[in-house]
């Protein structure tokens, strides 16, 4: 069995997007399990940039399958605008390459409208979710009336009567709570009859079997997971977090499949901390620092464009990444970014209000609220890396500050990233033992 999963260490956006890329040319599967069109992977391929939101990140490789499984949150308008466009730059040579589970819950606009309803309604209490849709959907899928993409298949009087469901209560809230226009259900009909017509090729009745057989018969599988662990509904910095697990043990959920069937768990993070939307972020560096971190990094979300808030590397939350997720390899994006910075900062553990070191991560986000971070300043570098393609070829203070990093969380750097392209990518260890 090969399965491995790729996972976000921090708040998303660390660049799961490019590993799995780079992972791809050696899987036969890409599984995205979780979330939705909140998410925005990036991949550079020869300079040419592609964003997916809900297409799995091993599409630009031909014979790679990617599978979106029944934990995604399928917004069928965006994954019909991602597949059209592919088609159009030639990417998408086949059908053959997407399969979308029947078991996926369908997003909705109306599960759009409510969202962004409750974000403004919330005022200066926002969550800053990506307005996407994603927390209204989960909610139906939890609620037991939530419509699965093999419904689309159904006579259209049975999506119907499934749909008014759905919309009853929605349209309620719209309506009297949130003084928002209702939607219409021939509206949302509309969208679903496309929907049906041009997503039936991707149509796929058992994911969690086809995985099954394919693990069986020796293939390769990465689990592509979306956000990030600090984004986790059950473990992340609650309530400023996504609407579903993030952490690893979700690709088992999502996909359907038993976590026998892992043999890794990849945790992606920067050299560095960001984070879009609101909550505590210990290390955010609210001075000229955190600009530059900014603009050398060029943090902005790939699904909304807002700015991202930027700080120095948090082992505090990592090492909490690699307990929750099980960690056992990291990959280490973006540090080509902390080139020209004189001195480098990391937080090795918080101090609370009386002076006491803290190591573990606080699960309440109120006590976190209380932590100041303990840094250590590491010397910084000054050469471009971003053509390096071997460890030995960083300059000793990159090293060194690889070396810091994997001593104080006890967990291999398998990979280090030196800019966003397929290329820049330092090999460590290799990603399939067999
Ligand atoms: P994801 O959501 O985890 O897939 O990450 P995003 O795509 O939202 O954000 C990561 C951003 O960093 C993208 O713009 C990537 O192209 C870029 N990126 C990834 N790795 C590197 C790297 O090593 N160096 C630099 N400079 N950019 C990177
Ligand atoms: P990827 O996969 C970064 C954040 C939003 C907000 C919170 C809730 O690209 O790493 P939601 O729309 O999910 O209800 O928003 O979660 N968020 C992300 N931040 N990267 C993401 O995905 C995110 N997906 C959601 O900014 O704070
Ligand atoms: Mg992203």
């Amino acid at each position: 069995m090969s399965g491995i999963i790729v996972v976000g260490a921090q708040w998303g956006d660390e660049g799961k997007g490019k590993v799995v890329d780079v992972f791809s040319a050696e899987s036969d599967y890409v599984v995205r399990y979780q979330g939705g069109a909140n998410a925005g992977h990036t991949l550079v391929v020869n300079g040419k940039k592609t964003v997916l939101h809900l297409v799995p990140s091993g599409v630009l490789h031909d014979t790679t399958k990617c599978i979106i499984a029944a934990g995604v949150v399928l917004d069928l308008e965006q994954i019909y605008k991602e597949i059209s466009a592919l088609r159009v730059s030639g990417t998408l040579k086949s059908n053959d390459q997407i399969l979308i589970s029947d078991a996926a819950t369908v997003l909705l606009p109306h599960h759009r409208k409510l969202d962004q309803a409750r974000e403004r309604a919330l005022k200066n209490e926002k969550i800053g979710t990506t307005g996407k849709g994603i927390g209204p959907a989960y909610e139906d899928r939890a609620a037991r009336r939530a419509l699965l993409f093999g419904d689309l298949f159904l006579p259209e009087e049975k999506i119907r009567k499934k749909l008014e469901h759905s919309l009853k209560e929605t349209n309620f809230l719209l309506k009297n709570f949130y003084d928002s226009e209702p939607v219409s259900t021939d509206e949302i009909m509309a969208v679903i009859t496309k929907a049906s017509e041009e997503l039936k090729p991707f149509r796929c009745q058992d994911v969690s079997l086809l995985i099954h057989k394919a693990m069986k018969g020796g293939r390769r599988v990465l689990f592509e997971g979306a956000q990030g662990t600090l984004l986790d509904l059950n473990h992340g910095t609650y309530p400023f977090v996504t609407s579903s697990s993030t952490i690893a043990g979700s690709a088992c959920i999502g996909a359907g499949v038993g976590p026998t069937a892992i043999d890794k768990v990849v945790g992606i993070t920067k050299a560095y901390t960001t984070r879009v939307g609101s909550g505590l972020f210990p290390t955010e560096l609210l001075d000229e620092t955190g600009e530059e971190l900014q603009k050398k990094g060029a943090e902005f979300g790939a699904t909304t464009g807002r700015p991202r808030r930027c700080g120095w590397l948090d082992l505090v939350a990592l090492k909490y990444a690699i307990r929750t997720n099980g960690l056992t390899s990291l990959a280490m994006m973006k540090m080509d970014v902390l080139s020209g910075f004189d001195e480098i900062k990391v937080c090795v553990s918080y101090k609370d209000e009386d002076g006491t070191l803290v190591d573990d991560y606080p699960m309440n986000s109120s006590t976190l609220g209380h932590m100041t971070p303990i840094y250590e300043t590491i010397a910084g570098w000054s050469e471009d890396i971003s053509g390096c393609t071997k460890i030995e070829e960083l300059p000793k203070n990159a090293q060194d500050y690889l070396n810091k990093i994997e001593t104080a969380v006890k967990t291999p750097i398998d990979v280090v990233s030196v800019g966003p392209g397929r290329k820049q990518t330092i090999w460590v260890n290799p990603l399939f033992n067999d």
